[in-house]
């Protein structure tokens, strides 16, 4: 089991958020990632994804990407779960990845709940959207959990750390909840826990084996290597 975060997809320069140019040094958690954010100001929230889900268009996948599509290649089972709302694990070759924080790919309406892919250039300008669903059609939010929120896909993600033998961390600073608990369970449940970081993240205590450095420079070795580990 994989679990990634913003550290992964750096290199190809999305911006993560808690290093020291990370997004939230220049947004206030409170204004553009929470539901009260929306409803006091849903321009201000709405223009701010509408620029990261314009920036899409402008990123590549980078190595660290490559790399673990190879690595569910390679494996009878793996399950890949993202804290990122970006739709490189997807691109960089990955068949089975679960976003457990949202996309920036859809878009979700807020009376049906109901999401739907919108990333055509008219799906990317400041004006709000409304969706394809309803009789009369209501506005789109961004499809994000945003901080007081449940996560998606919870019960899916605890039953596979519960059954998972290795527990692989990627580019996560290990602050937010539940994300960062995971790998303690993992780990309660027998599984060898591994971190490729950048930088000792808070919850470095709970892994196996650590690797800092870059992930789009470390990944590719490490997929090699555990590989041929399994075979
Ligand atoms: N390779 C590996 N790790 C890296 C790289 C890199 N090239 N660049 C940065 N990192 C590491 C940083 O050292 C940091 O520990 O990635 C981590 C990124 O941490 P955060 O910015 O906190 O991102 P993340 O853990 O994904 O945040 C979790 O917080 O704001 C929310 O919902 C948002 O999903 C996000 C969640």
């Amino acid at each position: 089991m994989v679990l990634t975060g913003a550290g992964i997809s750096a290199e190809s320069g999305i911006r993560t958020f808690r290093d020291n140019d990370g997004l939230w040094e220049e947004h206030r958690i409170e204004d553009v990632a929470t539901p009260q954010g929306w409803r006091a100001n849903p321009a201000l929230v709405w223009g701010f994804y509408q620029a990261r889900r314009r920036q899409l268009n402008e990123v590549e996948p980078n190595p660290a990407h490559a790399a673990l599509a190879s690595l569910e290649e390679g494996l009878e089972h793996m399950l890949l779960i993202t804290q990122n709302v970006d739709d490189l694990h997807e691109r960089g070759g990955s068949k089975d990845v679960v976003h457990m924080h949202g996309q920036l790919v859809t878009l979700r309406c807020e009376t049906s709940g109901r999401s739907e892919h919108r990333m055509d250039a008219a799906d990317l300008t400041d004006e709000f959207l409304t969706c394809n669903c309803c009789a009369e059609p209501q506005r789109l939010r961004p499809d994000i959990v945003w901080f007081g929120e449940q996560p998606m896909f919870m019960q899916e993600i605890y039953a596979a750390v519960d059954a998972c033998d290795v527990f692989i961390v990627i580019g996560s600073s290990g602050h937010v909840y539940p994300a960062a608990d995971l790998v303690h369970i993992a780990r309660a449940k027998g599984a060898r826990t591994v971190l490729v970081n950048a930088e000792a993240p808070m919850n470095i205590g709970a892994f196996d084996e650590v690797h800092l450095g870059k992930a789009g420079e470390l990944m590719p070795a490490l997929v090699e290597a555990w590989l041929s580990e399994s075979d």
